[in-house]
């Protein structure tokens, strides 16, 4: 179920029997010269609203802006900067946990969200750690990075092997070409395979990979690659959801 499709009534129901969430986070950013700017918050929000529905669970509005600084040179791309960010989850979690939801089960897109999500999880915690007991309910929050699972990697190594990379990769830019196969396309590109290394700020970025991609052939998506990453994806994350939330 969706919340924002949801009244009110529906939710309150809902909370009498679970309060789980599930919370959809991607980026706005550069996917390099054939992948979306939405990349990262398309695919975890299909991810999300698969498991959302094989789970019974409700799934939140998806945060489709994340921390994303080092994309900056490539016009299109949005930031929150990390602590914009982390008052932005923290709201998220505290205006739930108003209504008595306690389980959190973020499912995200980008890699460069990470240390930002831990570390709004800690502000989060540390909120409840320096109250006097009891004085703000508490919550446990969920990290879930759609593509770090056996399925997913089994089947991206079998696809595209090293050709992979870690930004614009094939696995990523296939679900978007599976979800929306009015955009797939195939651009040429020089070298096939981009190189790698790592990155400070946008400048320093676009210097080291001047047309987006890192170490990555996107050129290798196609939809049907990115029915198969999707549904490993969904069966991965549902399974974790479902053990998270009994636990
Ligand atoms: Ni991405």
């Amino acid at each position: 179920m969706r919340l924002q499709l949801m009244t009110w009534p529906a939710v309150e129901t809902y909370l009498r029997r679970g309060t789980a969430i599930i919370l959809p986070i991607g980026s706005t950013e550069q996917h390099g010269p054939n992948g979306l700017i939405g990349t990262d918050a398309i695919t975890s929000e299909f991810i999300a609203n698969a498991v959302a529905e094989r789970t019974g669970a409700i799934v939140a509005p998806t945060i489709a802006v994340g921390m994303a600084q080092h994309h900056m040179a490539f016009p299109g791309s949005m930031t929150l900067r990390p602590s914009t960010m982390i008052a932005v989850l923290r709201d998220t979690v505290e205006s739930l946990a108003r209504h008595g939801f306690t389980h959190f089960f973020f499912v995200n897109g980008h890699g460069g969200n990470i240390a930002t999500i831990t570390a709004a999880f800690s502000e989060i915690y540390a909120e409840r750690s320096m109250a006097p007991s009891g004085n703000v309910p508490a919550v446990r929050c969920k990290l879930v990075n759609w593509w770090a699972n056996a399925g997913v990697s089994a089947i991206s190594r079998e696809l595209f092997g090293s050709r992979e990379g870690s930004h614009a990769t094939p696995s990523e830019v296939a679900l978007t070409f599976f979800m929306h196969p009015e955009t797939e396309s195939h651009p040429e590109m020089e070298p096939q395979v981009a190189p790698s290394g790592g990155f400070t700020d946008a400048a320093d970025y676009r210097r080291n990979f001047p047309d987006g991609r890192i170490g990555s052939n996107p050129n290798l998506a196609t939809p049907a690659h990115g029915k198969r990453i999707f549904e490993a994806a969904v069966e991965a994350v549902a399974r974790d959801y479902a053990a998270w939330s009994a636990a």
